[in-house]
C-alpha cells in the first residue's frame, strides 16, 4: 500500500462520501469528508455557513482544510463538489494524493441530490437544467483528475469494485500483499 492519499472528486450526489467511507474501511485508511470536517470545525452545517456567512467563507474554510489535509498521508478524502474549482486546491491535493473523478450523468445526479437535501447551491432550483449548467461549467476542473470512473447505473458495491480494480491496476494496492 502506498502512503499516498486517495482523493475522490466529482459533482454533488455522485457518492463521494459513501464510497469514500467504504473504501477507507476496506483499505484500512483514515476517512475524511471535507464537508463533515468543516461542519465539525465550525460547528455549523454547510447550509448554515452559506446562509449566515456566504459561499466565500465556506470556500476559505475548504481551502484551509485542503492545505492541512495535503500535509498528511494515508487518507481517503471525499471532497465537496466545488473543492476542485480552485486550482490551488487541486495542486495541494495532488501533492500527496491521487485524484479519482466519479463521473455521472446529470439525470443520475438529479435523482440522488433530490433524495438528500442540504445542498445550498441547489436550493430553490435543482432542475435538470441547473445541474447540467453547473456540470458543464465544472467539467474542465473535474477532468484534472488522474483517473475518471464512469459510475452511471452502478450500485455502490459495483463502484467500490471499479475503484479497487483501478487501484490494483495502477499499483496503489497489491491484493497479494498485506500492507
Ligand atoms: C458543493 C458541494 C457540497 C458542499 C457545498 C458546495 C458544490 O458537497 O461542499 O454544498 O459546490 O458542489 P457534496 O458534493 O458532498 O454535496
Amino acid at each position: 500500500m502506498l502512503k499516498k492519499n486517495l482523493v475522490l472528486i466529482g459533482f454533488m450526489g455522485v457518492g463521494k462520501t459513501s464510497i469514500g467511507r467504504k473504501l477507507a474501511e476496506i483499505l484500512e485508511m483514515e476517512f475524511i469528508d471535507t464537508d463533515q470536517e468543516i461542519q465539525r470545525l465550525t460547528n455549523l452545517s454547510v447550509s448554515q455557513i452559506f446562509i449566515r456567512h456566504g459561499e466565500t467563507r465556506f470556500r476559505s474554510e475548504e481551502e484551509l482544510l485542503i492545505k492541512k489535509l495535503s500535509e498528511k498521508e494515508h487518507l481517503v478524502i471525499a471532497t465537496g463538489g466545488g473543492t476542485v474549482l480552485k486550482r490551488k486546491n487541486i495542486e495541494e491535493l495532488r501533492k500527496s494524493g491521487i485524484l479519482i473523478y466519479l463521473k455521472a450523468r446529470p439525470e443520475v445526479i438529479q435523482t440522488r441530490v433530490n433524495k438528500k437535501g442540504g445542498r445550498p447551491l441547489l436550493f430553490g432550483d435543482s432542475s435538470l437544467e441547473r445541474i447540467k449548467e453547473l456540470l458543464e461549467e465544472r467539467e474542465e476542473f473535474y477532468s484534472n483528475a488522474d483517473y475518471t470512473l464512469n459510475v452511471d447505473g452502478l450500485n455502490p458495491e459495483e463502484i467500490i469494485t471499479l475503484v479497487m480494480d483501478l487501484l490494483q491496476q495502477i499499483g496503489f494496492i497489491d491484493i497479494n500483499k498485506k500492507s
